[in-house]
């Protein structure tokens, strides 16, 4: 891509084509501390009550730079990087690709908290990895009781759900979620039923004196890549069917209609939601039916299979982060006998978490 110069029109040439930058697309973007507050970014003039027949008096152009003057008199010299930024809307993160992976990852990334974590380059570390694999491990977090209240916002900001802002995970009497008990728990992803599903959770173990209840994740992502390559109709109707999922206790009744397995504009993986507890299928044809529990019976079997599942013991200090649009998770029974098994976890969403990402980007210039 670059930008060329001819009669005083702006020009930015792609893949062999040659098209015109809008003399008005410039003039909104000058820059200068008349124009932009520099501390926000933020505009200090309203593009729409600027005339519509601006035109360029003057250009020039240097190896980083195009300076303008337009017929209003403004002035700015902008920079060529950022005008090539502007032609395409992809986002930095999307720029990650994802890792995929199955039980023989070995070893996980592991990052250590330390003061001012939130603020350093591991953070941003952290990040990057969390973005490539759907989640990340944290070690020594402080085992101070809410303290995952003070990190989750210190990286996002956390989404309130009907199990409060944050919640324990525990076994305790009369639960209203199987969460609350010290029964295993097979692979599945958070609150389906919510419009939008909270985006990343956390998990902090406070307390885990009992040797069972392992963590268990399950990449999503993986798992329907490969579904998508040796069962392409599983895949299809899982993807186009929207299931009802629904969360009711005494005082909420919570649905929403979603495919399994959500594919994004351009056809590319989005989100998985699995939760079989909690999925209603609508009354559609007994063929298509058909198909659809044969698909759904297929990706429980991959879901649940070994070669698929990677299983730890989260010990006291360790926070886990989990991407809860790609990742299924789960964990093993446990005996309450042999102690106390404590976590306390919430979720966060996504653009916050992005904005944190793109902070420190900028911060550590990379
Ligand atoms: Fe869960």
């Amino acid at each position: 891509m670059k930008i060329e110069l001819k009669n005083k029109k702006v020009f930015f040439e792609n893949q062999g084509s040659k098209k015109e930058i809008h003399p008005f697309w410039l003039r909104e973007r000058v820059n200068g501390d008349k124009f932009v507050d520099q501390k926000t970014q933020q505009r200090l003039f309203d593009p729409t009550q600027l005339k519509k027949n601006i035109e360029i008096n003057n250009l020039s152009l240097s190896k980083d730079f195009l300076e303008i003057t337009f017929n209003d008199g403004a002035y700015t010299k902008l920079a060529i990087k950022n005008i090539l930024k502007e032609f395409s809307n992809i986002n930095e993160v999307k720029y990650i690709d994802k890792i995929e992976w199955d039980s023989s990852l070995k070893d996980f990334n592991n990052f250590e908290f330390k003061d001012n974590f939130f603020e350093e380059k591991e953070m941003y570390e952290a990040l990057v990895t969390f973005y490539q694999y759907g989640f990340v491990v944290f070690k020594k977090v402080p085992i101070k009781d809410n303290f995952i209240v003070n990190f989750a916002n210190s990286i996002g900001s956390i989404r309130r759900t009907n199990f409060g802002e944050f919640f324990d995970v525990k076994s305790k009497p009369n639960p209203n979620d199987l969460a609350y008990t010290s029964l295993s728990l097979a692979p599945h992803t958070d609150n389906p039923y919510r419009n939008p599903v909270p985006c990343i959770q956390m998990l902090h173990c406070i307390e885990n004196k009992v040797s069972g209840g392992l963590s268990t994740l399950v990449d999503g992502f993986t798992v329907t890549q490969k579904l998508k390559k040796d069962f392409p109709d599983f895949y299809k109707i899982l993807s186009e069917i929207k299931v009802r999922f629904q969360f009711i206790d005494q005082s909420v009744v919570l649905e929403d209609w979603a495919e399994m397995i959500q594919l994004d504009e351009k056809g590319d993986f989005k989100q998985v939601r699995f939760s079989p507890r909690l999925d209603f299928v609508p009354l559609i044809d007994k063929e298509k039916l058909e198909l659809y529990y044969s698909a759904r019976e297929k990706v429980s079997e991959m879901y649940n299979s070994d070669k698929y599942r990677i299983e730890f013991k989260l010990s006291p200090g360790d926070l886990l982060m989990m991407d809860n649009h790609r990742l299924l998770h789960g964990r093993t029974s446990y005996d309450t006998n042999e102690g106390n098994r404590f976590l306390q976890g919430c979720y966060i969403d996504y653009d916050s978490t992005e904005g944190k990402f793109k902070h420190l980007k900028r911060k550590f210039n990379l």
